[in-house]
């Protein structure tokens, strides 16, 4: 039925498929930026805390009795440490995504996204009455001539903190601008959670910048928190419109309780360990600029390739030495890229050896 669609697909080097790799090989593909999702002792942590309640289920919606005292206690202690006034747990990223803006953007609304926007945005956007815009990736000015040269009731604003592909980090203008129209800003913090700020808490941290009420991040547990689910930190008032109208949130069971206390764990890790933390992304944001030349805003190390096929060759290339890297390619990305996450469990002395290694053979291919 699909053969045409798949066919094309293949033609056009775009063609992707499911892996299971090597245990063994060195892991700089994926978004586990911490190491996390190889440490056992948070997992036997987030073991015993789920132990010591009657249920380790989550069994229903949050808004039926699916709402856990672990899901509870997480989101107070995140709505602590960032400093915001109440939050939510949500299954997923994805999932609160098309949460918040599916639920948020009303007739009459102006919804404008980054034009790099995570695809979980850019569906999400697809289910809204209202008009939607694009700004030029971290424009500010641009962001701002569209709040300028639209009505709206509401206008709602859709950034990441750090670029999930291009590794960038957010114009910090873009939170003055939306401060001026008093414009709600949602902040994906999926790849900033965990690795950037003074508390490693995302771009809030870094740029210490107070949350107000016109202010929504979002940060995904999958991630450095090596666990899997999502939270949405918000005024009072934005999150209880949320319990009532999300449907992603009211209609689906509530996210796992294991995986939120795995979570919680791994939050408090990053809180306890602070500064040894940073010392090894400093490390490791050195070594990258040393081989690479290249100062990395958060994790990501993007490096454009020539096409796909060169793209799928280096992942091959880096598979034979050892390593897992990511080949990505359009349409997740303009340009065909390959993207590297230096985790900091990683082996240094290795690492290196093996960046010197790519490079020249980026330069061969
Ligand atoms: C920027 C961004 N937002 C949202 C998501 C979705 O999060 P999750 O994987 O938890 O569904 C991702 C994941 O790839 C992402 O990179």
């Amino acid at each position: 039925m699909y053969e045409n669609e798949l066919k094309a697909i293949h033609k056009s080097n775009r063609y992707r498929a499911r892996e299971v790799f090597d245990e063994d090989l060195i892991d700089l593909a994926s978004n586990d930026y911490l190491g996390f999702s190889e440490d056992k002792v948070l997992l036997e942590k987030a073991y015993q805390r789920v132990l010591n309640h009657r249920s380790h289920a989550p069994k229903a919606s949050q808004l039926v009795n699916g709402y856990h005292p672990i899901h509870k206690t997480f989101e107070t202690y995140l709505c602590e440490i960032n400093g915001f006034c109440d939050g939510i747990i949500v299954g997923s990223g994805f999932l609160a995504n098309l949460s918040l803006i599916e639920a948020l953007v009303r007739k009459n609304d102006l919804l404008v996204l980054d034009e790099l926007y995570h695809a979980s945005g850019i569906l999400a956007s697809k289910l809204v009455d209202s008009k939607v815009v694009y700004f030029r990736h971290n424009d500010a000015k641009h962001l701002e001539e569209i709040l300028d040269t639209h009505q709206f009731h509401r206008a709602q604003v859709c950034v990441e903190g750090i670029y999930s592909m291009d590794g960038d980090i957010l114009n910090r203008d873009i939170f003055d601008v939306c401060e001026r129209d008093n414009v709600l800003l949602i902040v994906d913090e999926a790849h900033s959670s965990g690795v950037l700020g003074e508390n490693l808490l995302g771009v809030f941290d870094y740029f210490n910048i107070t949350p107000k009420s016109n202010h929504i991040k979002m940060g995904t547990l999958g991630k450095a928190y090596g666990s899997y689910g999502a939270f949405i930190l918000a005024d009072g008032e934005i999150i209880d419109y949320l319990q009532n109208r999300a449907k992603a949130i009211i209609y689906a069971t509530a996210p796992s309780v294991f995986d939120t206390a795995l979570a919680y764990e791994s939050v408090l890790k990053t809180q306890n360990n602070n500064l040894e933390i940073k010392a090894k992304i400093e490390s490791l944001k050195g070594l990258i600029d040393e081989v690479f030349d290249i100062k990395m805003d958060g994790m990501i190390l993007k490096l454009e390739v020539k096409s796909s096929q060169n793209a799928l060759d280096l992942k091959a290339f880096a598979k034979k030495e050892g390593f897992l890297i990511g080949a990505i390619r359009p349409p997740t990305v303009k340009k065909a890229i390959v993207r590297l996450i230096p985790r900091i469990c990683t082996d240094i002395d290795i690492l290196k050896k093996f960046l010197w290694e790519l490079k020249d053979e980026i330069y061969r291919s």
